[in-house]
């Protein structure tokens, strides 16, 4: 089979599109033809080698991706050949034709949903849920705002707070993006780059705050979010790309909180509960993984610049 193989770490090009050996499943494992990859912005800090946990050199990127499963190991009851599947991790990398996974890396995925959408589930969905629901505990009625809300994570956010019966803010960078959030059923749509939008938020508030704020770039809004927080509000830290100044007073005034989190800190238990969420909603219709752009997997180095960029829009998927 094909797939995108990293000999060092560095800028996009060191992704080569390579012949390797087809995986075959040991006891709990299975390998899954894959159908779509999602490509997440995580992937290009571990190709960079900027990253606190690294791969072994060579490797094959990626977490994320949908497909059916080819074939099944010994003592495998979950699946079986021809199901339609996400997978929430691998053994040997999603940007590849064929994935070797354990078995519980693999999950159902609704005929209704495509392989494009599948593969944009797993790291943005599991985020947004453990961002709203483990970390930051928001419940039916509270004001979340998702901040930088047009992205794989930002987009899923939105559909499970507004799912979840909270009252829902989504910022964006692009009249685009603004629109896509506005179609998830935001309540209230910002431009992050307009002067005052802020206030704007708390005027939507009624002046009382926000009480949960998903934060997508910690590093540019992390001390303006503590400003404009409810009492008894929390930041859940989901993406940061360097350091912050922050006058802790304006969290203390608040009784405020800044909750860090990673979805691979995520225990056994949680990532069960996460997944369960996952497989419902993508069952019930609640959750809609909204695909902006898709690229042949053989051109994983454009999809790597691109996510980079400004202008979310929903995921970036790789087609093998
Ligand atoms: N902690 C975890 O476990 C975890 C899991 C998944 C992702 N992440 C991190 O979360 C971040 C977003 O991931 P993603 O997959 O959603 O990426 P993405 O699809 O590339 O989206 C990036 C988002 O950031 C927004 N953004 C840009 N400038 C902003 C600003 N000044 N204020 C607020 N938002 C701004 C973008 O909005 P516009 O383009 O519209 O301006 C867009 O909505 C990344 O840093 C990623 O590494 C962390």
């Amino acid at each position: 089979m094909k797939a995108i193989r990293i000999h060092e770490f560095g800028p996009p090009e060191v992704m080569k599109w390579e012949e390797v050996p087809d995986p075959r499943p040991g006891g709990q494992q299975v390998v899954v033809k894959i159908g779509a990859v999602g490509v997440n912005p995580v992937e290009t800090y571990i190709r960079s080698g900027a990253y606190a946990r690294l791969p072994v050199l060579p490797f094959t990127p990626g977490n994320d991706a949908a497909g059916v499963v080819e074939a099944v190991g010994e003592g495998v009851e979950r699946v079986k050949a021809g199901d339609r599947v996400f997978l929430t991790g691998t053994i040997s990398g999603a940007y590849a034709e064929k994935a070797l996974c354990l078995e519980t890396q693999v999950h159902p995925l609704p005929e209704k949903i495509t392989f494009a959408q599948g593969a944009g589930v797993p790291t943005p969905y599991s985020a947004a849920y453990r961002a709203l629901f483990q970390r930051a505990k928001a419940i039916p009625g509270e004001i979340v705002m998702v901040h930088g809300a047009t992205g794989g994570v930002g987009i899923a956010a939105i559909q499970m707070a507004k799912a979840s019966g909270m009252r829902v803010i989504g910022t964006g960078g692009t009249e685009k993006g603004r629109l896509l959030i506005a179609e998830q059923g935001a309540h209230h749509v910002l431009d992050h780059h307009a002067p005052g939008y802020l206030e704007k938020a708390i005027a939507f508030t009624g002046g009382r705050g926000i009480d949960v704020i998903v934060e997508l770039l910690a590093n540019v809004n992390l001390g303006k979010d503590l400003t404009v927080l409810a009492r008894g509000g929390r930041v859940v830290v989901v993406g940061s790309r360097g350091p912050v100044e922050i006058n802790p007073r304006d969290a203390m005034a608040r009784d405020g909180a800044i909750l860090g989190m990673l979805v691979t800190n995520a225990s056994e238990g949680e990532s069960r509960s996460i997944h369960a969420a996952l497989v419902a909603g993508l069952e019930s219709g609640t959750l809609r993984p909204m695909v902006g752009q898709e690229f042949p997997l053989r051109e994983a180095v454009r999809a790597h610049r691109r996510i980079l960029e400004p202008g979310a829009f929903g995921k970036i998927v790789l087609i093998p």
